[in-house]
């Protein structure tokens, strides 16, 4: 017994200190790192990735839209992100005559620079900690409600200090280690951007969903827009009198390439990540929510498949659908293995009793009980929760009868039929009764069969509007408001555990969980093992595209072009994507990848998914950020896109 705890506290030890290459640090307060990052081969200074007295890299990376990434590459607004950030604005402006995502799209000049209202970018003007600005006035025995109105009070006041009309200036006030730091976040938005460029999606979506989250990896995951602005520089909404904005930095790209043990970093918006939780908060996702949700999904992905593969027509309509669903599918299975693989629920266990050990006498004794039991109460409800999205909710004739405005254009009958019988059984099997409306239960009792009230939801109007309302009103009223309740109380108790961990661990430098706001990673390329036996090298190459090309393979169906390139000759090296250990996740999409000079090498698109559990827990042994090397990007604006002149404005060292 004692032995075993004493081999507990020690895996402890050794694996819950940030490890080499984990962290997603606030770029105001890179100085703490600074240090470290010079040791592993970065050349500039803080002062270059962050500074409010001159420009600095800061200045050249901005949100794209509401979840992506993007950089500036030339003074004249052009700016580089992700084709799958792009793909829905690409997707707007194709029709059957200019299919822009099957052909790839190319602005010969500026006036062919295609507008797209509704797309922001976000440039960070300055982040500063207002912990106590925000908490002024605050006393211990205000209730949470009154605290949480305080700081809204509070956080008002400094805004519009800043905020003041014609000047572009947007601000946001963001909780850090759950509330324990508040930072300012200003931003300027501009919201004139239009698409310059993007290659045909047999090469920006090469290897599909096969490929999503995988290595080797060969998508040429790109697409260009430019950002415009008043004549004074200023956010404007769309003009034709509007001009090229200038920024106040811009990224220079390097052609010199990587190789192993490079040093990088990327700066970028990572969007979400729990690396402080309760080992019952993994221990909830790796037993029940992660395993139910990929089943779930692999049951709605099948049935698409099947449908999918005996209709072209029909692919086209779910392909995106399709995408979406697999996504997620595949992360959670990459973090449940990856969970399991590092132990990470014994982990935290030992980790917590080591705190508890420390922690008595304290105002945190007690507290990891406190959240376990928490978690305890939560769970039954949670798992509902859960349910109800991930079934009853995706039936789309249960959607398409409480709106009017569902896209009957990407609507496939037989697929949605097949998922309301799965997905009712699962539901119905899954949970008790005291989870399900009345109404449910009652037609459940009415029907012989799940196909005949099949037949009856799509045959009556009545009976499809019926059990939608009826499903979405329990689920609004009974179980969202108490897992949202759960939720509040579990992350005030976060609040006092986060904390403290900082004192518990004081030496330690803690990096905030992510939440969409500007950070930088940093790590080195390197390749990993996914199995016994196996290493992966960090570069993929032209010559893995050829390999893959199959012409009767959706996903692998390279252009003509490349064939033909390749074919000549002199390009079978061309590197396409690399892997490196930095720390990312959903955000960091579009993120430039920056080499020890701070110049573009690559950008961010991926993860492997082996490593997925990276948002819960940094493996360094196995977590890699998949980029698409920027010699990929030029080669094909080049040789596919014959659109060279966008490197005038761009600005080359070697
Ligand atoms: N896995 C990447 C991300 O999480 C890419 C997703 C888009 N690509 C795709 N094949 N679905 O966003
Ligand atoms: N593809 C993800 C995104 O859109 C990045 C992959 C990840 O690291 O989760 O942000």
């Amino acid at each position: 017994m004692k032995r075993s705890i004493f081999l507990a506290a020690l895996l402890a030890l050794w694996v819950m200190p940030a490890k080499a290459d984990e962290g997603m640090w606030l770029p105001a307060l890179i100085s703490q790192r600074i240090e470290d990052m010079q040791a592993k081969g970065f050349k500039l200074s803080a002062e270059d990735i962050y500074s409010i007295n001159q420009a600095s890299l800061k200045d050249a990376v901005v949100l794209f839209g509401s979840g992506c990434t993007g950089e500036l590459v030339s003074d004249e607004g052009l700016l580089f992100t992700n084709h799958h950030c792009g793909y829905s604005f690409i997707q707007r402006h194709s029709s059957v005559e200019h299919d822009y995502l099957k052909d790839g799209f190319w602005a010969k000049s500026r006036a062919e620079e295609l507008a797209n209202p509704g797309l922001t970018v976000r440039f960070l003007e300055s982040m500063e900690d207002v912990t106590d600005l925000v908490l002024k006035g605050y006393k211990p025995k205000m209730t949470e409600e009154q605290r949480q109105a305080l700081i809204e009070k509070n956080a008002k006041k400094i805004q519009d200090k800043i905020v003041k009309e014609g000047n572009g200036l947007k601000t946001s006030v963001e909780a850090l280690y759950y509330g324990n730091q508040y930072f300012l976040f200003v931003f300027r938005e501009y919201r004139d951007v239009r698409l310059v460029g993007a290659p045909p999606s047999s090469i920006g979506k090469f290897g599909g969903e096969t490929d999503n989250w995988m290595w080797p990896r060969h998508t040429g995951d790109f697409s260009i827009f430019r950002i415009y602005a008043a004549p004074n520089n200023m956010p404007a909404d769309y003009s034709e009198t509007n001009v090229p904005y200038r920024p106040k930095r811009s990224l220079k790209i390097s052609r010199a390439g990587v190789k192993e043990g490079d040093f990088t970093f990327v700066y970028g918006c990572p969007g979400s990540t729990q690396e402080y939780v309760h080992s019952e908060a993994v221990r909830y996702i790796q037993d029940i929510s992660d395993p139910e949700k990929i089943a779930l999904r692999t049951m709605r992905l099948n049935i698409m498949k099947k449908y999918m593969d005996q209709s072209q027509a029909v692919r086209i309509q779910y392909s995106s659908k399709f995408a979406s669903v697999a996504n997620a599918w595949k992360k959670w299975q990459g973090e449940e293995k990856g969970l399991r693989k590092n132990y990470v629920v014994p982990v935290k266990q030992a980790y917590e009793k080591r705190f508890e050990e420390w922690a008595q006498g304290t105002r945190y004794e007690g507290i990891t009980q406190q959240l376990a039991t928490l978690y305890a109460a939560r769970n039954p409800i949670f798992r509902a929760y859960e349910y109800y999205r991930e079934t009853v909710l995706t039936i789309e004739k249960l959607q398409m009868a409480r709106n009017p405005r569902f896209n009957m254009k990407d609507y496939y009958q037989p697929i949605d039929e097949e998922m309301f019988v799965a997905m009712m059984t699962a539901f119905d099997q899954a949970l008790d009764d005291e989870y399900k409306p009345q109404f449910f239960l009652d037609r459940r009792n009415q029907y012989s069969s799940m196909e005949a009230w099949k037949d009856a939801v799509f045959t009556f109007e009545s009976e499809a509007k019926g059990l939608a309302d009826a499903l979405n009103d329990f689920f609004s009223t009974v179980i969202a408001p108490p897992v949202a309740e759960f939720n509040k109380s579990i992350n005030l108790v976060y609040r006092d555990y986060m904390k403290g961990q900082m004192e518990f661990e004081n030496g330690k430098v803690f990096y905030p969980d992510a939440n969409l706001t500007l950070r930088v990673a940093y790590g080195h390329v390197e390749g990993y093992r996914p199995l016994d036996a196996v290493y992966y090298d960090p570069v993929s190459t032209l010559r893995g595209i050829i390999e893959k090309d199959n012409p009767d393979i959706f996903d692998y169906n390279i252009p003509q072009v490349l064939r033909d390139i390749y074919a000549r000759g002199g390009f079978a090296s061309q590197p396409v994507c690399f892997l490196a250990t930095n720390h990312t996740t959903g955000g960091n999409s579009g993120s430039p990848v920056l080499n020890a000079e701070g110049n573009l090498i690559g950008i961010n698109f991926d993860r492997v998914w082996e490593g997925t559990m990276s948002d819960l827990v940094f493996d360094p042994e196995i977590c890699r950020n998949i980029s698409l090397d920027v010699r990929y990007l030029l080669f094909v604006i080049k040789e596919v896109g014959h659109a060279d002149y966008l490197f005038n404005e761009m600005k080359f060292v070697d």
